[in-house]
């Protein structure tokens, strides 16, 4: 089998995924907002640069209070980004390119703009429009305490007060993110088959699958007494029995519904779980009669070391193998540091979320050179590897986290509900760079929505696309390579005599090795196909990959 096939129903299982932020794409009319438009006349640069697919993350109608996975309507396109026209057109576009789209769903929270939502707050107590999301009495005397202690993923209480009809502080609401993003109740009917409509809608529309946002959030059980934030909340990934709202076994259900969705179509629609779950729990979402496919993670928390990257491939490969899934390979996507950022930073962050907020956030903590050498020896490395692989916009420029963003310019919440403590993830958001100057260098006519540093011209597409050096170049190369290896889903590992190189085999003698350390190592024989880095002779320096058969 070749890798790409994209005519067949297993399109997916070994995919390169190229996720869009929409807003920080390209901008066609100069308001500073990346749009629909933008991302069609973009459709050449996706073409040339190789991948199968694009991942669109949320470009519905959204006040933005996070960054559009607030959703206030799942089946239109918010008017700053364009049209549903707009997005027929850039579909039309991406197909007769050869590439398949896939759209975020965010079903977990609708924004509190959301018509239900809003009718929720009109209709009062007891009502049937309040019991499509989780309202409660406060504690309290006067009801003014929150009904438990639970705290939001952003920061701050989960649960928000809204003033009633009449004026009176009223009911509070569970939303386990920003306030503006009130969680929904998965046991009611008209929700669940509200979200089918969606995907229907969306699946008609020529949309080849679909990114489930928060998918191990949806069911909850809220019934009293509350067990306390201490013991339910204290890791995103722990094991708690019956968990009260995440990661429930009751959760599939619904997905188990949303297959039978998928199966209507030909080929069947795709989806893939963003579930933040511990990994004995991840191979649920990706079973084949639910969403078929899960991001693993593991890479985005893992620091540049060979030991790590190792047991990660092994699990993951063995997790695949038990569900019949293929695995999802990530480096950088709209929520973390880019890793061009994190290998450069200090070593020692281990798994936490946000080393760039332990690092200071600034860009002189970073030794930028050999975050993106290390950056493009890891591509290259997860690259070769079997499954399917998400990249995220800029990655190929080989492009640094923006850390110097002034407080007023700021757009994510977790800046705001930490008080500043984290700084948040615009650092990864902001419009990536076109063309060496200009207003915004190039990414539209006036200035960019989140400021883009004066660094950023030397990223730009412009100056990488004749630079037979560049990571933009590197990036296409390895995409080629990759389109036309004949290969299945297995991979050998290879006996090597530094404990620092990594290096394995997938058939037909493509191999791919990695020095993780800093001596330089000699290659053994082949051809050599692709090397993260200009290398003398056959000696590969270290935090270098070279591709091999
Ligand atoms: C997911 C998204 C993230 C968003 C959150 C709430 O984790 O990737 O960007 O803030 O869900 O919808
Ligand atoms: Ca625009």
């Amino acid at each position: 089998m070749v890798l790409k096939d994209l005519g067949t129903a297993d399109w997916w299982r070994q995919a390169v995924v190229y996720q869009i932020y929409p807003r920080s794409f390209a901008d066609s009319n100069g308001d500073g907002i990346g749009d629909l438009p933008g991302i069609t006349s973009r459709v050449p640069y996706l073409r040339e640069l190789g991948i199968d697919a694009v991942w669109l993350s949320p470009f519905y109608p959204s006040e933005l209070a996070d960054g559009g996975y607030d959703v206030a309507d799942y089946r239109n396109v918010d008017p700053r980004l364009g049209t549903l026209e707009d997005f027929d057109a850039m579909s039309a576009a991406l197909h007769d390119a050869g590439i398949k789209l896939i759209v975020d769903i965010v079903p977990n929270h609708t924004s509190d703009q959301h018509e239900w939502f809003q009718a929720a707050v009109a209709a009062g107590r007891g009502s049937h429009e309040r019991d499509r999301y989780h309202f409660f009495e406060g504690k309290g005397e006067n009801g003014e305490e929150p009904p438990n202690d639970w705290l939001s993923h952003f920061g701050g209480p989960a649960w928000h007060r809204v003033t009633e009809p009449d004026g009176t502080p009223g009911q509070w609401y569970l939303h386990m993110f920003a306030k503006e993003q009130p969680d929904l109740n998965w046991e009611r009917d008209d929700v669940r088959a509200d979200f089918e409509h969606t995907l229907r809608f969306w699946s008609d529309r020529g949309v080849d699958g679909f990114r489930i946002d928060v998918a191990h959030y949806l069911r909850k059980d809220l019934s009293e007494p509350f067990a306390p934030y201490a013991e339910v909340g204290a890791t995103e990934l722990q094991l708690y029995p019956n968990h009260p709202y995440m990661d429930r076994d009751d959760v599939h259900e619904i997905y188990r519904a949303w297959r039978k969705v998928f199966n209507e179509y030909q080929p069947p629609r795709t989806a893939v779980a963003e579930a933040w779950v511990h990994k004995s729990r991840l191979a649920a979402y990706a079973s084949p009669d639910g969403l078929g496919q899960a991001f693993n993670f593991d890479l985005l928390v893992s620091e540049f070391d060979g030991k790590e990257f190792k047991a990660i491939i092994d699990d993951n490969l063995r997790q695949a193998a038990e569900t019949g899934s293929s695995s999802t390979w990530v480096l950088s996507n709209h929520d973390v540091v880019r890793h061009a950022t994190r290998y450069g930073l200090p070593r020692g962050y281990g798994e936490h979320a946000d080393p760039w907020t332990l690092a200071g956030g600034s860009h002189d903590d970073v030794d930028t050179e050999s975050g993106e050498l290390r950056a493009r020896a890891a591509t290259l490395l997860m690259l070769a590897l079997p499954g399917s692989t998400y990249l995220y916009q800029g990655e190929e420029l080989g492009l640094h986290e923006v850390g110097d963003i002034p407080a007023a310019d700021r757009q994510d919440p977790t800046f705001f509900r930490t008080e500043g403590k984290e700084i948040g993830r615009d650092g990864c958001r902001v419009p990536i760079p076109w063309a060496t100057s200009g207003p915004s260098f190039g990414f539209g006519t006036g200035s960019a929505h989140l400021p883009q540093p004066s660094w950023f011209g030397g990223y730009s597409v412009d100056a990488e696309d004749d630079d037979p050096t560049s990571t933009l170049n590197l990036y296409r190369a390895a995409l080629r390579v990759r389109a036309d290896v004949e290969t299945d889903e297995s991979l050998t590992w290879l006996e090597h005599e530094s404990p620092e190189v990594l290096a394995f085999e997938r058939p037909n003698g493509w191999r791919s090795i990695t020095n993780f350390g800093t001596d330089p190592v000699e290659l053994p024989a082949g051809e050599i196909l692709l090397t993260s880095t200009e290398i003398e002779g056959r000696t590969l320096p270290g935090n270098a990959t070279a591709w091999l058969r």
